[in-house]
């Protein structure tokens, strides 16, 4: 039988209605709208494209956003000064640095430079250890919103074996997380994975994050498992596909996600929801 679809797409914009519910709630008590400013460092045309689409996002809710574009030559101190002045505008709830960098600017440097307050990414070392140690703060959006999908469509995480596969720091390494805190038994495969095909083979949840086209094999899939893929691929022909071989998955799986429209969608709502967040921590 074919796999139920997870409309992150549906669900991502019942949560924007609730987050603007949240936010004219705040301006009716008189509170000001929460603030995200975002930092774009360059030219490339797909991040240009996602920083669009948080304007956008922003809008919609109402929340003030407002887009630094740097010119590519821009120097590290620059960037970190710009970070200075937004971690001390008590207008700014919010602070993203759309990745990558240019070459030249440490990202590490970067993000450690984000008051753990304001990192709406959830990316700072600060709002990592809390995760780790079971306290979660602000936390990765990708991760945070492929939780709220499993929720959403009842995942028991404390009887399930989880495989992630992929160990960025943006999405498996916190997704691992995630899923512990959840309660999930978890394994991560990554590049030195001896054999990751015998893992997804015996998962009940696999989670993709890695950002190559049919990775994962449908025919990998137990039966009834749970697929949340996270890759999103632009192939020759203009089409978007995930990390997983989607038509045989969907035979063996009981839920799976689309690409587009499955986690996408989500990540985007869960950068909202922190700013939100965020904007109710700095109420005090
Ligand atoms: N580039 C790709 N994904 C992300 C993300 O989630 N946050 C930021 N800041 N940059 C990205």
């Amino acid at each position: 039988m074919a796999a139920e679809l997870i409309d992150g797409k549906g669900f991502a914009a019942r949560i924007r209605d609730d987050i603007k519910r949240g936010v004219d709630q705040r301006t009716r008590r008189g509170l000001r709208r929460p603030g995200l400013a975002v930092i774009l460092v360059g030219d490339d045309p797909a991040s240009k494209v996602y920083v669009g689409h948080k304007r956008n996002d922003c809008e919609q809710v109402g929340i003030e956003s407002q887009v630094l574009e740097l010119p590519f030559s821009t120097t590290e101190a620059e960037v970190l000064h710009h970070i200075d002045e937004y971690n001390a505008d008590p207008s700014v709830d919010g602070i993203l640095v759309q990745l990558p960098l240019p070459r030249h600017v440490d990202s590490t440097r970067v993000i450690e430079r984000i008051r753990p307050d304001k990192d709406v990414d959830g990316f700072h070392p600060y709002n990592i250890g809390r995760l780790v140690q079971r306290i979660p703060a602000l936390r990765p959006c990708t991760p945070f919103g492929v939780i709220r999908l499993l929720e959403s469509i009842g995942e028991p995480f404390k009887e399930r074996d989880a495989v992630v596969v992929g160990a960025s720091n943006i999405v498996g390494r916190p997704m691992a997380l995630e899923l512990l805190l959840a309660g999930a038994t978890v394994t991560v495969c990554h590049r030195f994975t001896r054999d990751t095909e015998a893992h997804v083979r015996q998962a009940d949840l696999v989670v993709v994050g890695v950002g190559k086209p049919g990775l994962v094999k449908g025919e990998w899939i137990k039966e009834g498992a749970t697929v949340i893929d996270v890759g999103i691929n632009r192939m020759d022909d203009g089409r978007l596909v995930g990390d997983v071989e989607f038509d045989v998955a969907r035979e063996r799986a009981a839920w799976i996600t689309p690409v587009p429209g499955g986690v996408g969608p989500m990540t985007r709502a869960m950068l909202l929801q922190n700013t939100l967040d965020a904007a109710r921590h700095h109420d005090g």
